[in-house]
């Protein structure tokens, strides 16, 4: 490695510890302004297989293995195991995790919940394969040389035709240089997906809904 590709890995280090810093912060300062505790009625359509509020109840999503990614505080791991699903959840911060743990304790939940990376999967005990991926503003804060990473795991755990659902920002909207989330980058991304539809959010800026299919090979 020369002097030049050296300073471009350590440039890349310190972007991901800042990241991974101010991440903490927010959990340490109290709770999250994204901590809501409501599960999205994106994800509830999807499990439970109608519009939210018109109570039809058809085309529930048959439960299975379910990954989430980012997974703060729990809220939504709790809501799939309650739903039935075999739920595994990630968080970078420890701090999210330990409250995501206590609160599927008091819930009654069983979901294992690891501290770790989500572009760093093979470092944890996830081995898959997952039916479903569920990722609420976590991959649009990754930083972009970790997002390979982040897709070829998804890939590689992947039951034939998952799904990901996903949430994220458009870019430009968290106010850094590298935040946010494109369909195009998706769709260049990962390879042997197909993007199934992109649902503009109801936010007053750029944010979408992201399904994404994993091939049946
Ligand atoms: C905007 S928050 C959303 C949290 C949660 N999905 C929710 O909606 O309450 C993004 C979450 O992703 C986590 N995160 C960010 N980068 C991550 C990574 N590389 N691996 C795992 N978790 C990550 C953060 O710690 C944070 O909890």
């Amino acid at each position: 490695m020369d002097k030049h590709d050296t300073a471009g890995t350590d440039t890349r280090l310190d972007e991901e510890e800042a990241v991974r810093r101010a991440l903490e912060n927010y959990y340490r300062a109290g709770k999250p302004p994204w901590d809501t505790g409501v599960t999205p009625p994106e994800l509830v359509a999807l499990i439970e297989g109608h519009e939210p509020g018109n109570g039809a109840g058809n085309g529930a999503l048959p439960p299975g293995r379910a990954l989430e990614l980012g997974c703060g505080t729990g809220t939504n791991a709790i809501y799939l195991a309650r739903h039935g699903w075999e739920v595994v959840a990630v968080d970078l911060v420890d701090r999210a995790i330990e409250q995501a743990r206590e609160r599927a304790a008091t819930a009654g939940a069983a979901v294992r919940l690891l501290q770790g990376d989500a572009t760093r999967l093979d470092e944890l005990d996830a081995p898959g394969p997952y039916d479903l991926f569920f990722d609420l503003s976590c991959y649009c804060g990754i930083p972009p040389h970790r997002r390979d990473a982040y897709a070829a795991g998804l890939t590689r755990r992947a039951a034939p035709g998952a799904r990901l659902l996903m949430f994220g920002y458009g870019p430009g909207t968290l106010g850094d240089t590298f935040a946010g989330v494109t369909a195009d980058e998706l769709r260049a991304r990962f390879a042997g997906w197909e993007l199934a539809d992109v649902t503009p959010g109801t936010n007053p800026f750029p944010t979408f809904w992201f399904t994404l299919r994993a091939g049946t090979a």
